[in-house]
């Protein structure tokens, strides 16, 4: 049955409000947070990162993500049509749009590095890593990542699972699965930092993860602290617009807005635990780069007492962590479909699959043999991760502010904020958040384009 305009007469929805927070919670919670954030901590100098880091969540992630909430559950629609709904007649679909490619680009590596996943948990339950030292494993990685055919069957595999699970729907595919694996997630996450923070010696990460340490800070600091918050809340590609248009309208969006950013931060605060302590343990420099995860953990998981199983663990947590995020960017491509193409969910996802699947081919062949193609002097695969970390997140991110802020206006923003009214927030709340969506957070934003213009 259709409805006037043609849309589904009944759309999916979430069940319950815990299943809209797994979901979400799933959705920000991935390799932002196991890969990148420790990372980025360890080459921007500890403390002083997370700190910075933590006020950017506060002052431009929580108001987009706020933003994104209202949007997405007033229109009940997709990327796009959202826009279309709340502003017709105007050209702020683009906005939709350029979240839909964001969310193509991000799939493609992504899919790539979730397929690393898959290859070094079956590497970590043969015991792979027992006998390895620092350059062994440097040279079983940089081997496997720049092969032809075992990073293109492993992103296969990534992306036939991730496609698996959006087939079957918002209530019965993303939130069921979501429900059983972020918990899962959360208790080995906590098991592996208990176990790094016991290890003699791991005093000295402890200290790098929470004691500031100003000198290392430079602009470029800033610049990283701020999309990573981005990628990590998975804000600006209209992932939360999508999911919230699956939300239902007696839901609490601050304090689902507020509860996603703290899960999603003390996650990315516990695997920090998990990983430095170790690192610092086993005397080495934190500095290392996107290799962190494939060839000093596994290095570190070769010394360690219990080590190899600690070591299928974590990559267990890699892929469970990349399988939920990924999920959430699919349904806003495979939504996007459905409701501008009239297709049905089945045909949307294997479509989607297809044209990721290519994509992500070109990003894992771009680590080998298509290492020379390069634009803006980058490789494939982190020309598609600046242009939407780095640039359309950021972008997009500024566009849902304003038009919250703005074009919406006060009136829709506190409607939505109490649910006509229903909701006893306070009035001070109200007013404090409206400014941080109307000024703060596009401040933020605009002042650190400007920054990077001028550099
Ligand atoms: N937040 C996810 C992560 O940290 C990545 C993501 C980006 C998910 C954009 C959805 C949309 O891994």
């Amino acid at each position: 049955m259709r409805t006037a305009d043609n849309q589904p007469a009944k759309r999916d929805s979430f069940a319950s409000s815990f299943g809209v927070l797994v979901a979400m919670a799933g959705s920000a919670v991935g390799l932002g947070n196991l890969w990148r954030f420790p990372y980025l901590v360890g080459q921007n100098g500890g403390a002083a990162f997370i700190l910075i880091y933590l006020g950017f969540v506060i002052l431009a992630g929580l108001p987009v993500m706020l933003a994104e909430f209202i949007i997405g559950r007033r229109s009940q629609a997709s990327a796009r049509r959202a826009f279309q709904v709340l502003a017709p007649g105007t050209h702020w679909g683009i906005t939709g749009i350029l979240g839909v490619i964001c969310c193509i680009l991000i799939l493609s590596f992504y899919s790539v590095v979730g397929g690393w996943g898959i290859e070094y948990l079956f590497k970590s339950v043969r015991f792979d890593f027992t006998y390895g030292n620092q350059e062994n494993l440097k040279t079983l990685f940089s081997s496997f990542s720049t092969s032809v055919w075992r990073p293109l069957i492993c992103h296969t595999v990534f992306l036939a699972l991730t496609a698996g699970i959006v087939i079957a729907g918002v209530q019965k595919g993303i939130e069921k699965f979501s429900k059983v694996m972020m918990p899962l997630l959360f208790l080995i996450v906590i098991g592996i930092a208990v176990r790094s923070m016991t290890l003699p010696g791991s005093g000295p990460g402890l200290s790098y993860l929470f004691k500031p340490d100003w000198s290392k800070v430079t602009s470029q600091t800033f610049l990283a602290a701020l999309g990573q918050a981005f990628f990590s809340l998975s804000l600006g590609s209209c992932m939360v617009i999508t999911y919230a248009s699956y939300v239902k309208k007696d839901a609490n969006i601050i304090s689902l807005s507020a509860q996603t950013a703290a899960a999603d931060t003390v996650f990315a605060l516990i695997a920090g635990c998990a990983i430095m302590p170790a690192v610092f343990a086993f005397g080495i420099s934190p500095g290392e780069g996107p290799d962190l995860v494939f060839v000093t953990l596994p290095h570190i998981f070769s010394q360690m007492p219990l080590g190899g199983v600690i070591a299928i663990f974590f990559f267990l947590a890699l892929l469970l962590a990349a399988l939920t995020s990924a999920i959430s960017i699919l349904e806003v491509i495979v939504a996007f479909c459905m409701e501008e193409f009239k297709m049905k969910r089945t045909v949307a996802d294997v479509l989607v699959f297809f044209v990721i699947w290519v994509l992500g081919c070109l990003c894992s062949l771009s680590m080998g043999p298509l290492s020379s193609w390069k634009v803006l002097d980058k490789n494939i695969f982190d020309l598609f991760d600046f242009l939407s970390a780095d640039f359309l997140m950021l972008l997009g991110g500024l566009l849902i502010v304003i038009f919250a802020g703005w074009k919406l206006g006060r009136k829709v923003v506190y409607d939505e904020f109490t649910n006509g009214g229903t909701l006893p927030v306070p009035a001070w709340m109200l007013k404090t958040l409206l400014f941080l969506i109307r000024f703060v957070a596009p401040a933020a934003l605009l002042a650190i384009a400007i920054f990077q213009i001028h550099e």
